[in-house]
């Protein structure tokens, strides 16, 4: 069945199933649902596990426990300079439509990324996220993105999970620092979440994201505490946007400029599987999003 229709009838079901189905609210099993099984990426995630060759290493790291991770990848100076070579190799920015308080740079898919990520996919990291996936995983997408100094909070910087499958991660790395520009990330833990998420409001319509969610958490008896860092440039946060409610933080004295890099499971080693999209050149990978179905993925890097 066509993936749409699929989609259509699981949200119709969705409306008349218990709001609550084992502790997990019904727009979070939608969701999961959509992605695992209608468009199959839990069982590619299973496949790559499989095809794994490497051991699966336990690094006992904050992105098992807590979800998340802070992780050193540049030097300031480092920073400085990919982001200077950034926008050098950018001849504009894409806008999407002005919904966003981003701005993507053009940067051309290719040797700037593959400096990036040399380092980014440290072995350190790369542990991590090996015992993550119990498999090889694959950077699908990188947006160089800027934010200018504003206050008006659009889309991803209200609080929301990103929409995907159940088993994701992304690094949003930074090349402005926090102290310089006031531009961060903001997130709240995986039980605070869950509370939220109770609540109706997690993978709810992109029109309904807040900005503030400290007065609902209130109503509800719920300890709100957001966490955020004082981030360097050259750091990166690794977590899981799907798992822990987040926001970008504006920023107020300076334009923040970031990477974000969309990391799913592979059934190959992530330089290999890389070299090969980059030939395939799906769609998906150009605006930013997941192919709609993981076979699409799996046809590509198996
Ligand atoms: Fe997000």
């Amino acid at each position: 069945m066509l993936i749409g229709l699929r989609e259509k009838l699981l949200r119709a079901q969705t409306k008349f199933q218990p709001y609550m189905v084992d502790g997990v609210p019904r727009r979070v099993r939608e969701t999961f649902k959509r992605y695992d099984e209608i468009r199959g990426y839990g069982g590619y995630l299973k496949r790559c596990q499989k095809a794994c060759k490497r051991p699966i290493p336990q690094t006992n790291s904050s992105l098992i426990a807590n979800h998340y991770d802070l992780i050193d990848v540049f030097s300031n100076d480092e920073a400085e300079t990919l982001r200077k070579e950034a926008f050098s190799l950018s001849d504009d920015f894409d806008y999407r439509r002005g919904k966003e308080n981003k701005a993507t740079l053009k940067v051309p898919d290719g040797a700037f990324f593959d400096k990036v990520l040399e380092q980014v996919f440290s072995d350190e990291t790369d542990a991590r996220l090996l015992e993550y996936f119990g498999s090889e995983y694959v950077p699908f997408w990188c947006g160089m993105e800027q934010t200018e100094v504003s206050t008006a909070n659009k889309r991803a910087f209200l609080w929301h999970c990103d929409k995907g499958p159940s088993k994701w991660a992304k690094v949003l790395l930074y090349f402005t620092s926090v102290a310089d520009t006031g531009g961060n990330s903001v997130l709240i833990d995986a039980k605070t979440t869950d509370a939220i998420s109770a609540l109706d409001y997690t993978f709810g319509p992109a029109k309904e994201r807040t900005s503030d969610l400290a007065e609902l958490a209130k109503q509800h008896d719920i300890d709100f505490e957001p966490m955020s860092f004082d981030v360097k440039a050259g750091q990166a946060l690794l977590f899981e946007p799907a798992r822990l409610l987040h926001h970008g933080q504006l920023p107020n004295k300076a334009p923040r400029t970031i990477m974000q890099i969309l990391i799913l499971p592979s059934p190959r080693p992530w330089r290999e599987a890389l070299a090969r999209l980059r030939n395939a050149d799906l769609a998906s990978r150009n605006d930013f999003s997941f192919p709609s179905h993981a076979r699409d993925l799996e046809a590509v890097l198996r």
